[in-house]
């Protein structure tokens, strides 16, 4: 682990379960309204460290890639909050988000994760936790952790001493 700064986590993933892992750290974790920006390449991860996040906030059901129907909804059985899980790769800007009824989703309460965050920049909050997701090796990826936002700030902090009990 390599700390940058107080506001950054930069931690080597050494395989997919430890991906999920880390995920489910990170889910276990997660308040209502809390957005989640997962930003890498096809193949870096993104969707794996979602499934970790799902099992970790408590999903009923097994999250899986929303590619083709762009959002997947979770709920879970301790109390009435939503997981969304967007997949942004085929939209194109802004106005393709509110198609698909971002803006609603975000006044909500659910919690929100987004892949190919990048696509729709314009409609994102400016708080928010940003991940980076980089193939470093087959089996190796670089997830870098920021956040804008006192809240993101302190979630980093919360993460960091889970993953590490530091
Ligand atoms: N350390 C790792 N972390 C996450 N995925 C890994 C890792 N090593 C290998 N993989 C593989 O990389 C792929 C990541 O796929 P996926 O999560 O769907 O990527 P994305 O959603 O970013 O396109 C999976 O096949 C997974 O098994
Ligand atoms: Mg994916």
């Amino acid at each position: 682990m390599a700390i940058l700064n107080a506001d950054e986590l930069d931690i080597i993933s050494h395989s997919a379960e430890q991906t999920m892992r880390l995920g489910s750290r990170l889910g276990a974790l997660l308040q209502a309204g809390d957005v989640v920006c997962l930003s890498g390449d096809m193949g870096a991860g993104k969707t794996v460290f979602t499934a970790g996040i799902g099992q970790g906030w408590g999903a009923r059901n097994p999250v899986t890639s929303p590619t083709y129907n762009l959002i997947h909804q979770h709920e879970r059985a301790r109390d009435d909050l939503k997981l969304y899980h967007l997949d942004c790769y085929r939209l194109r800007d802004a106005n393709d988000a509110e198609t698909i009824g971002l803006d609603d989703i975000l006044e909500g309460e659910g919690v929100i994760v987004f892949e190919w965050p990048e696509r729709i920049a314009s409609a994102l909050p400016d708080a928010r936790l940003w991940v980076e997701l980089r193939v470093t090796d087959v089996t190796r990826r670089n997830l870098i952790f920021s956040g804008q936002g006192a809240r993101y700030k302190d979630l980093i902090v919360a993460l960091r001493e889970k993953a590490y009990g530091v």
